[in-house]
């Protein structure tokens, strides 16, 4: 029985809409010198019209092309997104979009962790023989939950898609994993329902409502990043039997450029080393680390062999990090 893992092909799509930071000023009291410099971020790419299942759609076809495996050879797939078009489960529709027909398929929800953790979760179906190949996609439209006239975060998200396909392999190419949660930290980023009363019949109220937009405690969750995120790694790589000296590319979530060089700095990985794409895209939760390792592999950064150290954090909250080699 094959007992490995490999990735074997990645893909990523995104809106073809933009948001520059001087847009964002006409709409917040910002500006784009705060922006770039706080966060990183020059612009972002919003869905104006389409659904997230489409874009997560793309990306997994895109992966399967370069994995050249058929939709229907496909046993599960794993969509981790905190932003599906619905709530019972967007996974089944991207599904009959690829004609997955033999795939089993659910959501999963781990914030900006959730491509992670949907990583550590198919890796356990193909270790145990369940299933040979596996799609994780990890798709957010976060800007369907921002509040524009909260200036510390409507400046921060994006929306898009990234997905990998992973096969059972005889070598193990997922060296590594942990993963982390820590629910008294909650409040500090949340996309809450917003509970209200109605009375269904006389004296007898039920729940009904929506979703609060996204609220964060930036401050906060910076501090957690930037001390939980090297821990989660180093820890990782042990488990791999591996060291910071062993890894070719430091590719982190996407949340802000300034974190990205604060666990750079911390684990002595050169910043030359570490897949930064937040310019371009800003934070798109799930989908940041598999739309940064498809640009990597595509633009020939990262090659065969190569060894990544990544890490997803947020909401939750919760954080970990996958040791994985490409191909
Ligand atoms: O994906 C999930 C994980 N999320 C993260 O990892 C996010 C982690 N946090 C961060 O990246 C940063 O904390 C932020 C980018 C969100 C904020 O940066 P900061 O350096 O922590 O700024 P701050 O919240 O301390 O705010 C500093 C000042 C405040 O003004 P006062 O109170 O000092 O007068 C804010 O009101 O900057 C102000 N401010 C802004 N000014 C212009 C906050 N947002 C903006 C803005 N434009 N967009």
């Amino acid at each position: 029985m094959q007992t490995g893992v490999s990735l074997v092909g990645v893909g990523s799509a995104k809106p073809s809409i933009t948001l520059s930071n001087a847009e964002l000023s006409q709409v917040v009291e910002t500006s784009d010198e705060w922006i770039t410099t706080r966060t990183g971020i020059q612009q972002r790419h919003v869905l104006q019209e389409g659904s997230l299942t489409s874009l997560a759609t793309t990306a997994a076809q895109e992966a399967l092309n370069m994995a050249s495996t058929e939709a229907a050879s496909v046993e599960l797939i794993i969509l981790a997104t905190s932003t599906p078009d619905d709530l019972f489960g967007s996974a089944t529709q991207v599904q009959a979009a690829l004609g997955a027909t033999q795939a089993a398929a659910f959501d999963l929800t781990a914030a900006c962790s959730g491509f992670v953790f949907a990583l550590a979760t198919a890796a356990q179906y193909l270790r145990t023989g369940t299933f040979k190949t596996v799609l994780v996609i990890g798709a957010d439209a976060l800007s369907r939950w921002t509040d524009w006239s909260d200036r510390r975060t409507c400046v921060l998200f994006g929306d898009g898609a990234g997905a990998v396909v992973l096969k059972a392999s005889d070598r193990d190419r997922l060296r590594g994993f942990e993963l982390r949660s820590d629910g008294s930290m909650n409040a500090c980023l949340n996309l809450s329902y917003a509970a209200e009363s109605q009375e269904l019949i006389p004296g007898k109220m039920v729940q009904k409502g929506t979703f609060q937009p996204v609220t964060m405690n930036g401050k906060e969750v910076y501090r957690f990043a930037v001390k939980r995120v090297p821990e989660v790694i180093e820890k990782a790589l042990f488990r791999a039997g591996l060291s910071t000296a062993d890894v070719d590319w430091l590719l982190l979530h996407q949340a802000n450029q300034r974190i990205l060089d604060a666990v750079a700095e911390r684990l002595n990985i050169p910043s030359e080393r570490v897949i930064s794409n937040m310019a371009r895209y800003g934070n798109t939760s799930a989908a940041s680390i598999p739309i940064a390792l498809d640009e990597a592999v595509r633009d020939g950064r990262v090659k065969a062999g190569d060894l990544i150290a990544s890490s997803g954090f947020g909401a939750g909250l919760t954080w970990g990090a996958a040791i994985f080699e490409w191909l």
